[in-house]
């Protein structure tokens, strides 16, 4: 999509309206960074790695788009003249991950002393954290945080200008930034935030912490941005929220989800809707029956459970039961039989005991789920169950994700292959990367299947004959659509 700056108007002074306020300063960094490059004989390289959530994954578009805007290319290589990271820090082995590379950038950053570094994303709203970062990692030159990633322009701009380490951090925000560039990954599928921030506040998690309280963007923005997506090429789209059953609430003229749901479903030339996550305790049956009349909604609902435990689960602030849970998951089987559903759970919570525990497997049984992303509790300052006793110690904890993890997987192969035969509708999205003769799409449940084919195929739907299930993926062949 080709992004107008056409409308600043230098010589006036800086606009303080948004988004015109960033047009300015990427008009004006267009010309700095031309002179630099043309200094150096070379175009000037960006680089971003995106840690966590496809929240964040969206949002590294969104901080590419501007780079890209103001003159950067992009390179696979942290040897750039520009590199981010973009954080996340719901378990601690994503900020230990953040902490060993700043290390490596700082060698990097010897050899190119005009390197720019930046830091943003989830770990960035911790306090504790930019400190850490301000008194051992002074080669950082930006940090800013989850709600003012729009800035990014004046941001860079002012760290040209001054020379020392720029900081800035918001606590919490009610803006919300329409109109900026966005650099897709994809050419035929985007992500597209419906909401920003969380207010459930389950016991163990830092989300609403960095992330701050729950606020929709208007349904015709958020229709207007996937009718300019179709427009571009884009056939599927994933609505992206922490908490999607929660949207529209805070609106001035309140909406559901089911409702932003109807309104896109009757966009021309989209094919296919995914959205993540829905929160089980507020899973409308509205939501189901939506669910069940669409066609282009994808036959997949990926419905966080955490633990199977009613007594854990309350401890959690998770709002819902065992039983709810799994009344919840046979409404839903029973008015959409071909769904996919997956899961997070959470193992070694505090006080998780090992009837507990059963009572996950138990559940893991009675579901069937396709997969299931299963993650060791991990301890977040801040957070409830921080300050809670009876943490559990980390060898237990091994072996029942262990436990967890082979139950799990005896369960979804079988299931998976509930499919061989048949032809399905796949959205190809890739030249596989081991056979290079093979293309890779997915179906409506979101199943990986690999079928013969050649690049001219990526971006559309086509009919695949199932005809292996090997575990997690299938191997087919087209057939005529
Ligand atoms: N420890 C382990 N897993 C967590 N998650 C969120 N917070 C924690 C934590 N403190 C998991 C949940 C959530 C997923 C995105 O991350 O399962 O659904
Ligand atoms: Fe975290 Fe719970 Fe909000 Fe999800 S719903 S982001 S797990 S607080």
């Amino acid at each position: 999509m080709i992004y107008n700056l056409d409308d600043i108007e230098m010589g006036a002074p800086v606009p303080t309206d948004e988004p015109m306020r960033q047009k300015y300063f990427m008009v004006k960094l267009r010309e700095k960074l031309k002179a630099e490059s043309e200094r150096l004989g070379r175009p000037l390289k960006m680089h971003c790695t995106t840690f966590g959530c496809q929240m964040n994954a969206r949002d590294s578009e969104k901080l590419t788009g501007i780079l890209e805007e103001i003159g950067y290319v992009e390179t696979d290589s942290e040897d750039a003249d520009f590199v981010i990271y973009n954080t996340c820090t719901v378990r601690e082995n994503a900020n230990q991950r953040v902490y060993g590379r700043l290390g490596h950038l700082n060698g990097l950053k010897r050899k190119n002393p005009n390197m720019i570094i930046a830091l943003c994303g989830c770990m960035m709203q911790e306090a504790a954290v930019v400190e850490k970062i301000k008194k051992s990692y002074r080669h950082v030159d930006i940090i800013f945080g989850t709600h003012n990633i729009f800035k990014l322009a004046e941001l860079i701009d002012s760290r040209l200008e001054s020379k020392g380490m720029i900081i800035d951090v918001w606590e919490d925000t009610n803006k919300i930034i329409e109109d900026l560039p966005v650099d897709r990954k994809y050419s035929f599928k985007s992500g597209v935030n419906i909401m920003f921030g969380c207010n459930n506040f389950c016991s163990y998690c830092i989300v609403p912490f960095v992330r701050g309280r729950e606020r929709s963007r208007n349904p015709k923005d958020i229709v207007r941005e996937i009718e300019n997506l179709v427009e571009d090429g884009v056939v599927e789209v994933m609505l992206l929220g922490q908490n999607v059953n929660s949207y529209g609430k805070t609106l001035d003229e309140p909406m559901t989800f089911a409702g932003l749901l109807r309104e896109i479903e009757r966009i021309e030339g989209l094919e296919r809707i995914r959205f993540m996550t829905p929160h089980p305790k507020d899973l409308s049956d509205e939501l189901i029956d939506v669910m069940k009349d669409s066609k282009k909604i994808c036959r997949h609902l990926h419905l966080p459970v955490q633990s199977g435990s009613s007594r854990i689960l309350k401890e959690m602030n998770r709002q819902y039961t065992k039983e709810h849970y799994l009344g919840l998951v046979d409404k839903i089987k029973a008015a959409v039989p071909d769904v996919s559903i997956t899961t997070d759970i959470i193992v070694g919570f505090p006080g998780e005991t090992e009837e507990d525990f059963e009572e996950t497997l138990d559940v893991v049984r009675k579901v069937g789920y396709d997969s299931a992303y299963t993650f060791i509790y991990s301890k977040r300052t801040g957070t409830k169950a921080a300050a809670m006793e009876d943490q559990i110690p980390a060898d237990v904890i091994k072996v029942r994700f262990d436990r967890l993890r082979n139950e799990i997987q005896g369960i979804s192969s079988g299931l998976i292959a509930r499919n061989e035969g048949t032809v399905q509708q796949v959205l190809v999205e890739e030249v596989n990367e081991q056979n290079s003769s093979l293309m890779t799409g997915r179906l409506s449940n979101n199943i990986v299947v690999h079928f013969p084919g050649d690049e001219s195929m990526i971006g559309q739907m086509k009919a695949v004959k199932l005809n292996k299930c090997h575990g997690f993926y299938y191997m087919g062949e087209a057939v005529q659509n």
